[in-house]
């Protein structure tokens, strides 16, 4: 086993260009969280390094859609995110941007070096050009019809209705997905990485002597090698990004999977001028923390950058986690499907680490894994208040009753077998909890801890302190193990839920040194004749409400964006012109939707809600309430006595405490305004759409 002197703990840099969701903490922060504070807690020397990816399409393509300036949209996010995540207790030693000037400079550098070393390839050909837009179109940018299947809206670089890989010169009758114009054909030149150059070393250094990664990203690398490599454009056309340092390169930028992982080199140094030490010196133990889709550019492409650049160490691993899908679908910023990270803490203030229990508690570790507020409920509920909260607080409410309130003696004459058993099982949870941090376990770490403070309250309920009336020595002995166990069970959580440890270390009167993770495994950590504060409230139970309130709020969140496109959401999802098509369906699956023709009889907006209006809908044999997501694009005086098409089956909402009883039907025009699917012609109140 390698002796290491020094930790370097990345997680992948979110891209500045909406909020991060539950998901993004689950596979990366939260994970590389527990692993960066667990090393702290061990008296590693660490650094734990992230920031915003602020380069980019997606940023820019956001940027259009606002109508403002790709660097007001990476501001803006950059400061959501920034905080949402230190709210969550992410304890990044830095969090930096990728527009910082030491970032330019760095990156630029690292390319110059390459370039220097004559280790580019400088190609020219021939891409897809929107004159409208006058941008070239990359990948997704561009849509068309699949040569293989037949599906209109195949992209650029993948159909999604076949799984055939695409280039853009495949597709039939190209658009570009920014004007939905035409494109047209410009030569350009770049720089390409010859990636199958670095193959064969690859070959060895993943496939032979890192048989330790993780099924899925061993599995990953291996079918990305098996299948070839080919060169890859380093350079991009555009305007945004870090500029490419050679004379002849007007418009010319890094392509952004080049310069965002250069980010954790370039936040290293201006976290600390020993910045070279962590990134040069092979004692340095360097971990990346990312999602799946990230897997290549960490594992593959970033590594061939740093062999051929040569000054700089490899990652010893790289543990990527799967997905976390939402109620059973995967999560989607373009339908606003999902929970955001600065929602969750302003929705429920102080409660961090019930989500971070949560969180790693069905972590996508091995397979996509699943989040519904109904879980979320249940494990707060049943586990961290009913088994973790509840053993700490009774041994804390039984010391203040039965020993006032100080840490009893034990009397080692009177000691037995089940504080024996309790003393071994707090001996190897240290262990297991260890063994399970190091090797990237962090559900199976979370559970082992668990488990003890289940072992706690069993051991209370045997020794029934409240039952010994005057037998001070049998009170004593178990109340003083108890309050070890506590000690011992604050330093155990300590990297999973810093809040909770925080607080108990509070309770104990004790300082955080008491944490460091040497510290556990002992029964001496509290001394008797000690005296304890009152125990605090470490858990609150989640309440039937709340999680009605938050599966209400995923739902009105879809509707209103299937209604409301240019929502001041994320979405790192190009967006498109013309979206994918769904799913063939059935025609009972159509029949079962009941649209009718309505007339809009009144209109008004809804109180701190910029995007809905309140309708009434007449529909001749009734009138409805309907609320729509429609106030950006039209007053209530335009649209009075207008007709509409209705969902008139939907099942009722509360939008906004209005309850709303079906569905305007809107399309979308060019300039992505709202527009209404009414009859051409006056159709009668009420006449059904087939
Ligand atoms: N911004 C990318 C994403 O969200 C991740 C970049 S990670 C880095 O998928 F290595 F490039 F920094
Ligand atoms: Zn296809």
């Amino acid at each position: 086993m390698k002796e290491f002197k020094r930790h370097l703990v990345t997680a992948a840099l979110p891209y500045a260009n909406g909020p991060v969701h539950i998901g993004h903490l689950a596979g990366n922060f939260l994970p590389a969280d527990i692993y960066a504070r667990y090393l702290r807690a061990k008296k590693q020397d660490v650094k734990f390094i992230c920031g915003t990816d602020e380069h980019g399409v997606p940023i820019t393509i956001r940027a259009m859609k606002e109508g403002v300036t790709p660097q007001a949209i990476v501001d803006k996010y950059y400061t959501i995110i920034n905080e949402s995540l230190q709210t969550m207790g992410i304890s990044f030693d830095i969090f930096s941007r990728t527009s910082n000037q030491v970032h330019h400079e760095t990156s630029q550098a690292f390319f110059k070096t390459l370039y220097d070393k004559n280790l580019f390839e400088e190609k020219e050909s021939e891409q897809y050009f929107d004159e409208e837009k006058q941008t070239f179109l990359a990948d997704r940018y561009i849509t068309g019809t699949c040569p293989k299947c037949g599906n209109p809206n195949a992209y650029g670089d993948q159909c999604e209705k076949c799984g055939s890989a695409l280039s853009p010169d495949e597709l039939i009758n190209p658009r570009s997905t920014l004007s939905n114009s035409a494109p047209v054909k410009r030569v350009t030149k770049h720089w390409y990485l010859p990636l199958q150059n670095y193959e064969v070393w690859l070959k060895q250094w993943i496939l032979e002597e890192h048989k330790d990664w993780k099924n899925n990203v061993y599995g990953q690398c291996k079918s990305w090698l098996d299948n070839g490599l080919q060169s890859r454009a380093m350079t991009r056309d555009s305007n945004w990004g870090v500029k490419v340092p050679l004379p002849d390169a007007e418009g010319k930028v890094l392509y952004v999977w080049f310069d965002a992982p250069i980010g954790y080199i370039s936040a290293t140094k201006e976290l600390t001028p020993q910045w070279s030490d962590y990134w040069c010196k092979d004692d340095t133990k360097l971990v990346h923390f990312l999602g799946k889709d990230n897997i290549v550019f960490h594992c593959i492409i970033f590594p061939a950058m740093l062999k051929a650049h040569g000054d700089f160490i490899l990652p010893e691993n790289v543990p990527a986690n799967e997905f976390l899908n939402i109620e059973g679908e995967k999560v989607s910023t373009s339908r606003n499907w999902a929970v955001w990270v600065d929602e969750y803490v302003k929705d429920f203030p102080d409660m961090q680490d019930a989500l971070r229990y949560v969180l790693c508690a069905n972590a996508p570790e091995n397979k996509d894994n699943d989040f519904t507020w109904k879980d979320f409920q249940e494990r707060v509920n049943s586990e961290l208040v009913a088994i973790f909260g509840n053993f700490v607080n009774r041994a804390f409410v039984l010391v203040h009753k039965l020993c006032n309130g100080k840490i009893p003696p034990f009397h080692l004459d009177a000691k037995d077998e089940k504080d024996d058993a309790l003393f071994d099982k707090i001996v190897k949870t240290k262990e297991t909890v260890s063994n399970c941090i190091e090797h990237y376990k962090f559900r199976e770490g979370l559970f082992a801890v668990i488990d003890l403070a289940r072992e706690g309250n069993k051991y209370l309920q045997d020794k029934e302190p409240w039952k010994k009336g005057d037998d001070q020595v049998s009170i004593d002995n178990s109340l003083h193990i108890c309050m070890q166990l506590c000690a011992n069970l604050a330093i155990f959580i300590n990297p999973f839920l810093p809040f909770t440890a925080a607080k108990m270390c509070r309770m104990m009167k004790v300082v955080d040194r008491m944490l460091d993770w040497d510290n556990s495994g002992s029964l001496k950590l509290l001394q008797k004749g000690y005296p304890m504060n009152a125990p605090e409230l470490l858990f609150k139970k989640i309440e039937d409400e709340q999680i009605v309130f938050q599966s209400e709020k995923l739902k009105n969140g879809l509707i209103l964006s299937a209604q409301e496109t240019a929502a001041g959401k994320a979405n790192d999802e190009p967006s498109s012109v013309h979206t994918s098509l769904k799913e063939t369906i059935q025609f009972e699956d159509f029949d079962k939707i009941d649209l009718r023709v309505g007339n809009i009889l009144t209109a008004e907006k809804v109180e701190k809600a910029d995007k809905l209006l309140k309708l009434t809908i007449d529909l001749g044999f009734e009138q409805r309430t309907v609320v729509s997501g429609i106030a950006m694009h039209y007053t209530p005086e335009e649209i009075v006595g207008m007709q509409v098409t209705l969902v008139a089956n939907l099942a009722p909402r509360k939008m906004r405490g209005i309850e709303s009883n079906g569905m305007i039907l809107m399309a979308e025009n060019a300039e992505g305004k709202l527009i209404f699917i009414n009859p051409h012609g006056e159709a009668m109140n009420g006449s059904a759409v087939k």
